[in-house]
């Protein structure tokens, strides 16, 4: 073995070059953290030609067959993005001998659980820190520091470019395109940002943090969904009077040796910590029963903070391949069923547009009693420029979410309703069955 611990990249894209460029300038702090510098020896990317400035260009390769070639090469750092070829690339790698970090939170969402236990059989490391939160320590927390815990909740903030964009919009009055265009020039969005609006990375994300905390298997489709897409300015201007903001919030608990999962614009207290994590910043706030409730917060995307993740796991890697050691016990993760909306339990918030009519509001809280949901508040707004039409805007009670969808679907059919113009969760004194 040569002097240095060889290391190749998949990716010098936004994240990659970022960690190039920590790898040169802290250089001789990583070489003593480690015990021997690190060397880069290879750099795997799509488009060969286009100028990669501070990366030699005989680094560069379009060939993984290459790296796996150089016995050199003891960890591989996957920052390419999306599942394939991604998934494949890592499981070649980690059947190859090489410790592997990544970034990639679809990958470790959709084949986490069979990509670790492959690492496992071939006695080498897959670590991912940087896969959720961003700068965020998260993973190696709810790895080490929290399992004496049962975890028994994660809520969580944790895809920045929309915290960006609904803070920039609640406080600046900010347009959605303006600052989602914003979001992706400073480097937090996704390739396609519809991963982040829709909600689709933070699903990714919640089943990464699912398996960690619970020890359990969850799919990312089996979490239920919104993005931020459907988001007016009036609901967050509503939701201010009522004494909240809205946050993309992911939410998972443990209720009965079941899985709630979900992903969904949700109004938040203005007093709870997480009504406070603005801009980029995300935060991961933990419930367990020794522990209490922690949170973790920091920022949540970005070529430094991101940068910052994917180096400390191979500080870590080659700290290992420098003294041998052989990683930890792989624990299986458990198959749970995870509970479908309707049998979640939560209070929400119901914008509907109407005619402005005598029993118009009497009609529509029928409809709601009906279902056995109670209403905890309601305001009636005009609508500005079209007259004879009103806005309301009711709280409820705890009520099961397949009955909030039954009585949204009678609602919807009464001809004096002209749009149901959103249908928000509300966090805050959960539920118990
Ligand atoms: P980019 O699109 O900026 O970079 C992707 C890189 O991978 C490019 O260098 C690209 O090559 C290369 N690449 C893509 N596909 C292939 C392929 N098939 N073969 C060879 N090379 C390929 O992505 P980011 O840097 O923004 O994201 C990288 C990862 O980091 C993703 O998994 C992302 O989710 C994750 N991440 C991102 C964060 C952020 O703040 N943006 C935060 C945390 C995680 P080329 O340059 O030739 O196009
Ligand atoms: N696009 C992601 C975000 C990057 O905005 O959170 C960090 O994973």
């Amino acid at each position: 073995m040569s002097g240095s611990v060889g290391v190749a990249l998949l990716g010098a894209g936004n994240i990659g070059s970022g960690v190039i460029a920590a790898l040169v300038r802290s250089a001789g702090r990583y070489a003593a953290r480690v015990g021997r510098p690190l060397e880069v020896r290879h750099v795997l990317v799509r488009d060969m030609l286009r100028p990669r400035p501070g990366v030699a260009s005989g680094l560069i390769t379009g060939d993984l067959g290459v790296i796996l070639e150089d016995a050199e090469t003891r960890i591989v750092i996957e920052l390419m993005g999306g599942e394939e070829p991604a998934r494949a690339y890592i499981e070649r790698c980690l059947r190859a001998g090489r410790h592997v970090v990544t970034a990639n939170k679809e990958v470790m969402a959709k084949a986490g659980g069979e990509l670790l236990q492959i690492a496992h059989e071939h006695g080498v490391r897959l670590l991912y820190e940087a896969s959720v939160g961003g700068g965020i320590p998260i993973i190696a927390p709810l790895s080490r520091d929290l399992l004496a815990n049962e975890v028994t909740a994660v809520t969580a903030i944790i895809n920045g470019t929309t915290n960006y964009m609904l803070t920039a919009m609640a406080q600046q009055g900010a347009d959605y395109e303006d600052v989602l265009a914003e979001a992706q020039a400073l480097g937090y969005a996704e390739p396609d940002p519809t991963a982040d609006v829709e909600g689709i990375d933070a699903s990714f994300k919640l089943a990464v943090l699912c398996g960690l905390a619970f020890n359990v298997a969850v799919a990312p489709e089996q979490i239920a969904r919104q993005g931020i897409s459907g988001i007016a300015a009036v609901d967050i201007a509503y939701a201010e009077q009522l004494g909240y903001v809205i946050k993309l919030l992911a939410r998972a608990r443990l209720v009965d040796g079941e899985v709630e999962a979900t992903v969904q614009p949700t109004l938040v207290p203005v007093e709870e910590p997480l009504a406070k994590v603005d801009g980029v910043l995300n935060a991961v706030q933990i419930e367990g029963d020794l522990v209490g409730r922690v949170v973790f917060e920091g920022p949540g995307a970005g070529p430094g903070p991101t940068a910052s993740s994917v180096l400390a796991d191979v500080l870590d890697a080659a700290q290992d391949v420098v003294a041998g050691r052989a990683p930890l016990a792989f624990v299986p993760r458990r198959t749970v069923r995870v509970r479908p909306p309707e049998e979640h339990r939560s209070r929400y918030y119901l914008r509907i547009t109407v005619q402005d009519r005598p029993g118009v509001l009497a009609r529509i809280a029928q409809a709601l009693g009906d279902a056995q949901i109670s209403i905890a508040s309601f305001i009636q707004y005009e609508v500005e420029g079209a007259e004879g039409t009103a806005e309301l805007v009711f709280t409820t009670h705890h009520a099961d979410g397949g009955a909030l969808r039954g009585a949204i679907g009678v609602i919807e059919a009464m001809d004096v309703v002209q749009e149901i113009g959103n249908v928000l969760p509300m966090a805050g004194e959960e539920a118990a069955r």
